[in-house]
């Protein structure tokens, strides 16, 4: 790995009833698509709000690109952007208009804004579609939007939770590719979170599996695959996370 653009270090967190985190630890090296994968109720989605900012850990430290998103938040803030997994969208907006809106905030210069707005549309692969209400939109529309303004603002970090979930076959590819190339042409880094093994096979260099909020493996796809005996992602998470899968009949 080269420099380091995200330092997860010992997070633990819990709700009232359920201890979600129990000492989750990763990095991610500047330019690297990094992969969380787990069962439903891993902790997935609670270790990217804590990184995100959007929730605090009871416990452990981050560093995003050596900022703490606590104290120096402004600056974190400026520098990530968080594609939540049940994001809303202002319904009485165009598609447009939400982009232009978010384009203002961060741009510094209009001829910046006006390229923020160029690219967003571009990749939302929206065409005339964005000159109407977003309450208009199917689920994967809004997804595509919301993923597109996610990228447009040039994060150092994108911070994305299950970002392709509900978009069809065609649209998720092109998701994919955008999140690839964004990577390319910016150097930025990007952590996701994902049920598709095909997109995280695609997508990361590396991947880290999680279970009852424990990473129990870290690696890229070949060398898990190696370590957990299997040909694909999919079997390698299967056994990692112990074994056979049972049918469960009601
Ligand atoms: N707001 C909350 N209040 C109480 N418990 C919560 C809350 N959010 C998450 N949890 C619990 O924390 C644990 C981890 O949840 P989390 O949403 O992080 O999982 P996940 O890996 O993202 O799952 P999924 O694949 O279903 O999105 C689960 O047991 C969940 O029930
Ligand atoms: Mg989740």
């Amino acid at each position: 790995m080269t420099e380091t653009a995200l330092i997860v270090e010992n997070l633990w967190k819990s709700y009232d009833q359920v201890t979600a985190l129990k000492g989750v630890s990763f990095e991610i090296g500047k330019g690297e698509i990094f992969g969380l994968i787990g069962p439903n109720g891993a902790g997935k989605t609670t270790t990217l709000r804590i990184i995100a900012g959007i929730l605090h850990p009871d416990k452990g430290v981050i560093r995003i690109y050596g900022k703490d998103p606590k104290r120096d938040e402004v600056e974190v803030k400026r520098i990530i952007s968080y594609l939540p997994e049940d994001a809303g969208v202002y319904r009485f907006l165009k598609g447009i208009e939400f982009l232009h809106f978010l384009a203002e905030i961060y741009a510094e210069t209009s001829e910046e804004a006006e390229k923020m707005v160029e690219y967003g549309s571009r990749i939302s692969g929206l065409g005339e579609r964005l000159w109407d209400p977003m309450k208009s939109y199917s689920k994967g529309m809004k997804r595509r939007l919301l993923l597109a303004s996610t990228l447009m603002t040039r994060p150092k970090l994108a911070i994305l939770d299950e970002p392709t979930s509900g978009l069809d076959v065609y649209h998720s590819v092109l998701m994919r590719k955008a999140i690839k190339n964004y990577v390319k042409e910016t150097g930025a880094s990007v952590l996701l979170s994902s049920h598709n093994m095909l997109e995280v096979e695609y997508l990361c260099d590396r991947v880290a599996f999680i279970d009852k909020g424990q990473i129990i493996a870290i690696g890229t796809p070949e060398e898990l695959k190696q370590q957990f005996n299997a040909s694909n992602l999919e079997e390698a998470f299967i056994n990692a996370v112990g074994g056979e899968v049972e049918e469960h009949v009601a």
